[in-house]
Order: C-alpha cells, then sequence, then structure tokens
C-alpha cells in the first residue's frame, strides 16, 4: 500500500499534495518519526473538510494541528540535515494533463534505467561540495558553479552525451562517504516510491568512484543499506547493476570487476548483473567482450548502453559479441529493420529514457521517439529516468511525457508494465506478485480513457 498514493486520493490541490508530499518524504528521510507521520497522514486522508487554499505554500492553515506540529518540526530538522533534499528546490510532482494522469501514477513500475549518480540534484551536490570539502569548479571559469539555480539552468541546455558527462562527472566528485551514498539513493527510493515503482535496478559507476580514492566498498556499504531501508519501510525491492565506463580501457573495467566478484557480490546477490555506460560513439561494445565474456561464463545478466548516440550496429554488437541479455535505449534499432525484428522475437528488454534522449537532443522531442513502432512490432520496452537530476523529470515524468506524446491505451500500458516485469531481473515469485498488481490495476482502472 503506497502512503503517498492514499494522500493523493483526497481533494488536495497540487500544491497541498506537494508540500505534504515532501513534508511526509522528510519524515521518512528523518526515520524517527515516520510511524507517527504515517498515522497522521491517514487521519489527514479521512478529514473530509479538508479544502485547499494554503497562504503559506509549504504549511497549510487547514491541516490538522498533529500533522502541522510533525511537519514544522521535520522542516526544521531537514534544514539543518545536510543530507536532506528540503530545503532547496524539490522536483515538483508530476501533473500531467492527460486523463490517464491517475491510473499512470498508479501503475506498478520497474525502473531499470537508473544511473544512481544522476539522481544528484544541484542542491545535493551543492551541500555535500560544502560539507565534504570538495571544491567544485571555479565559476569564474565555468558561471554555472556559480548557484543551484546557475547550475539547474546550465542542466536545460546540454548539446551532447558528453557535454552531460562532464557535468556528471564533477557532481559524482562531491560523494565521499557511505552515507553520502546511502542518502542518494535512499532519496532516489523515496522518489521512486511516491511515483509508483515497485521494483528499480539501478546502475552505479565504481571506477568513477574509486578513481578519486573512494573505495568500492564504501560505495557498497552506502547503496546497500538504502536498499534494505526501502524494501523495510515501502516494499521497494532493487537490484544493482555494475557499469562500466566504455571510455576507460578494458583492463581498467576487469579490474572493476575482480574486485566485485572477489568479495562475492555477485555470487551473493550484492549485485545483478553488468552493464556499460558513458560516452558511446567511438567506444563500441566489443572493446569490452573479454570482460562479458567471463561474466556470461559466471551466469551474471549483462545489459550495455547502445543506440543512444551511436548507431545501430552498437546495438547488434551488443547483443552478438557481448551477449547481452538487454539494450540500454536501443533508439537506434528503428534503423535496422532485421534488427529489430529480432529484438522483438527475442524478446529483448530495452529500457527507454525519453526525457533523457530530448535532454542530450538524440531527438527533438518525446513524439519522435519510436514507441509506436515498437508497440506497432512487439518490442518489449520500459520506460525510466536514466539521470533524473539532470533531464528534469523522474520516472512518473517520463511516463507522462510518453503519454501527452503518443496517447497510448490503458491496454497498451498493461502490456507495456508486464513486459517490463517479464524483463526484470527478480526472481519468479516476485514477478508472479508485480504482474498479479498489474492485473489488480488493470481492473480497477478499466473505462477510465
Ligand atoms: N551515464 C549516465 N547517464 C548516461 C547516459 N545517458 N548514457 C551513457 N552513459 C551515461
Ligand atoms: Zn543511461
Amino acid at each position: 500500500m503506497s502512503y503517498f498514493l492514499s494522500l493523493f486520493s483526497y481533494s488536495f490541490s497540487t500544491e497541498q499534495q506537494t508540500s505534504l508530499s515532501f513534508a511526509v518524504q522528510d519524515l521518512y528521510l528523518e526515520r524517527q518519526t515516520s510511524e507517527t507521520a504515517l498515522q497522521s497522514a491517514y487521519q489527514l486522508a479521512g478529514a473530509s473538510s479538508f479544502t485547499t487554499s494554503s497562504q503559506n505554500p509549504r504549511l497549510s492553515r487547514a491541516l490538522p494541528v498533529s500533522l502541522r506540529t510533525i511537519i514544522s518540526s521535520s522542516l526544521s530538522r531537514a534544514t539543518q540535515n545536510p543530507h536532506s533534499n528540503f530545503k532547496h528546490h524539490h522536483t515538483p510532482l508530476t501533473m500531467c494533463k492527460t486523463a490517464l494522469h491517475g491510473a499512470l501514477h498508479a501503475l506498478p513500475k520497474c525502473e531499470h534505467h537508473l544511473h544512481i549518480e544522476g539522481s544528484l540534484s544541484p542542491s545535493l551536490l551543492f551541500r555535500l561540495a560544502a560539507l565534504n570539502n570538495v571544491p567544485l569548479p571555479d565559476s569564474t571559469l565555468d558561471p554555472s558553479f556559480t548557484s543551484i539555480s546557475a547550475l539547474e539552468e546550465r542542466y536545460l541546455h546540454f548539446t551532447s552525451l558528453n557535454d552531460f558527462l562532464h557535468y556528471y562527472f564533477i557532481g559524482m566528485s562531491v560523494l565521499l562517504t557511505a552515507g553520502d551514498f546511502e542518502s542518494l539513493a535512499y532519496e532516489y527510493f523515496v522518489r521512486a516510491h511516491s511515483d509508483g515503482v515497485q521494483h528499480a535496478e539501478i546502475f552505479f559507476d565504481p571506477q568513477a568512484h574509486t578513481h578519486r580514492g573512494v573505495p568500492y566498498k564504501t560505495v557498497l556499504e552506502g547503496l546497500s543499506a538504502a536498499q534494505k531501508r526501502a524494501e523495510e519501510e515501502f516494499g521497494l525491492t532493487s537490484k544493482l547493476i555494475l557499469c562500466f565506463l566504455r571510455h576507460m580501457s578494458e583492463t581498467d573495467a576487469d579490474v572493476a570487476y575482480q574486485e566485485a566478484v572477489s568479495l562475492g557480490h555477485f555470487s551473493n546477490g550484492t549485485i545483478a548483473g553488468i552493464g556499460l555506460d558513458s560516452s558511446e560513439v567511438g567506444f563500441p561494445p566489443e572493446i569490452f567482450r573479454e570482460v562479458y565474456a567471463a561474466a556470461k561464463e559466471a551466469g551474471i545478466k549483462r545489459t550495455a548502453h547502445a543506440g543512444e548516440e551511436g548507431d545501430s550496429s552498437y546495438i547488434q554488437k551488443a547483443l552478438d559479441i557481448c551477449h547481452t541479455e538487454r539494450i540500454d535505449h536501443g533508439i537506434r534499432l528503428v534503423d535496422d529493420e532485421v534488427l529489430l525484428k529480432r529484438v522483438a522475437r527475442e524478446k529483448t528488454l530495452v529500457t527507454m529514457c525519453p526525457l533523457s534522449n530530448v535532454r542530450l537532443r538524440c531527438v527533438g522531442k518525446v513524439a519522435d521517439l519510436p514507441v509506436r513502432r515498437f508497440l506497432d512490432e512487439g518490442v518489449r520496452f520500459s520506460i525510466n529516468s536514466d539521470d533524473p537530476a539532470y533531464f528534469g523529470g523522474y520516472i512518473l515524468d517520463n511516463y507522462c511525457a510518453v503519454q501527452e506524446a503518443f496517447g497510448l491505451t490503458l491496454a497498451e500500458w498493461k502490456g507495456i508494465a508486464e513486459g517490463a516485469i517479464e524483463g526484470s531481473w527478480c526472481d519468479e515469485s516476485r514477478k508472479k506478485a508485480l504482474l498479479s498488481k498489474v492485473g489488480e490495476w488493470a481492473e480497477k482502472y478499466e473505462g477510465v480513457a
């Protein structure tokens, strides 16, 4: 049962939903008062006299005293907590104008393409830089680092994947401790949960951390702690995918791989599989054939970014030479009819990231993506957020953008959700449970336009 969704089912204004949701999210981040917060949220949800209008955008005067007290104390603690995102800018909650918005929000979702380092917001970036004494680029050389809002503004104007990656690697340099990684991942889980995510498979880039002196074990300690909390608190299951940076050598990728192997992280389930990310063009998948072959031999799951900026040959080589079971992005599949039909026939999951593709100028607009073509050809795909703090939207924003561009039917969304579950790397019993949630969702929303 989603506590956030229960809040949303009452007649609150969008502004009130946003305030409440973030206040409750902060209470989760503060941990100790979450039970009280939820109880009060339920009470509030039952209060029929709750109306609109709040002069204070954060705290409605109409809130029951108990919740108001909890939220105010959460706010005062949050403003002192360097890891809490509340103080500065929250990405507003999504609200598309389509008739299916409520159904899309409630749809049980799987996320398969999320770089955890890409969920680092400019506000958390600045706060951690100060807390950890990490110097950011000189703002006289790059004015984007003058302030949080200047950096947010810069993120609106990426010109390419490499232009984005420049900021992405600078951003993650503020992450030093296990606590930093835990907070980052936990905040992502809170947001994902409020967007209706039930199961998330998350990329991380170990080389980008070990090469600046942050041990692999520190990263894993933080991420694993957040995963555990998300499962205990929200029932949100998750997996980690270790990504190799393709702009670094195959030897370097192998070092990262061997470290995870030596700690038993693939065999004990700490990490579910491997992936390949960073600059695509000029770094084709076959460079990494040996490490992929070793992973295949060891029964480790495999995916790779391919066909994002690179042409369809990157997809074909990922499949034929690296034997990947998924393709991340994969939008250039439409340029090779034979490959497209093969991916459809083999039910290879393509993890699409609509808002990312627009921000990085892989397409001009969401409507230019091959969503309709994939549906018509039976290509299995999921909709994902990639680097939500950089591309202006979390998973529900991406669902909404697709709906606004393509006007899919409820039955089409059901099929997408089922395909996403089937293509997940969770066990069969979890898949069964998720499929039945989708079935219940379909019954509930049947008849909605
Ligand atoms: N790393 C983080 N986001 C990425 C993307 N969209 N493509 C390639 N590498 C990435
Ligand atoms: Zn990606």
